[in-house]
């Protein structure tokens, strides 16, 4: 299972390799452009993009999913979390080149024909948000964790949400949005 810990490991890491990845490109020479082509919430997208180029920088200018928010930009809060091949992954940690091949979900691929996703609906229900923030990045691991274990404990939603801050402090309504969304995906 990825807890919020083994995902700020893991994208130390990934910080790490786009730090030495920023730095041959100067010491190699001008930034490049390379096409990478990659399934986002399930429609094949192809695009020239230059390689230093962030995933929550592709998502954002160039496909306009402006859902995913990004906070920190240092692999820090968590605002800016998407499922990549089924793994929460911090956008703004990974390189656009790096998602080529993968298939990206983001919150705008959540909700379908204008009906929010049951964990949305649970989180408005509970009042799991407010500025909303962070909401996008948390729901994105909630819904990673719900995937894998459709049944969690109180526990297991705070080990799994624990690199999404919230700045307004809205995490005891987001694991009772979350245990509720998964008694209702049980029961349906
Ligand atoms: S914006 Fe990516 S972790 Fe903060
Ligand atoms: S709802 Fe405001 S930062 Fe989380």
């Amino acid at each position: 299972m990825t807890t919020g810990k083994t995902r700020r490991f893991l994208h130390r890491r990934m910080r790490t390799r786009k730090r030495g990845s920023r730095m041959s490109s100067r010491e190699n020479g001008p930034e490049t452009k390379k096409r990478i082509a990659l399934t986002v919430n399930g429609k094949k997208v192809e695009r020239d993009i230059h390689n230093r180029m962030t995933l929550a920088e592709f998502l954002r200018e160039e496909l306009d999913l402006t859902g995913t928010k990004v906070g920190c930009n240092h692999g820090e809060c968590g605002s800016c979390t998407v499922i990549m091949d089924g793994d929460p992954v911090l956008s703004c940690t990974v390189l656009g080149v790096e998602a080529s091949g993968r298939e990206v979900l983001t919150i705008e691929g959540l909700s379908s024909e204008g009906r929010l996703h049951p964990i949305q609906e649970a989180f408005v229900e509970h009042d799991a948000l407010q500025c909303g923030y962070c909401t996008p990045g948390m729901i994105m691991s909630v819904k990673a964790l719900l995937d894998r274990n459709p049944n969690p404990t109180d526990e297991d939603v705070r080990k799994s949400t624990d690199g999404n801050f919230c700045r307004c402090g809205s995490y005891p309504n987001v694991i009772k949005a979350t245990i509720e969304a998964a008694k209702k995906a049980n029961h349906s």
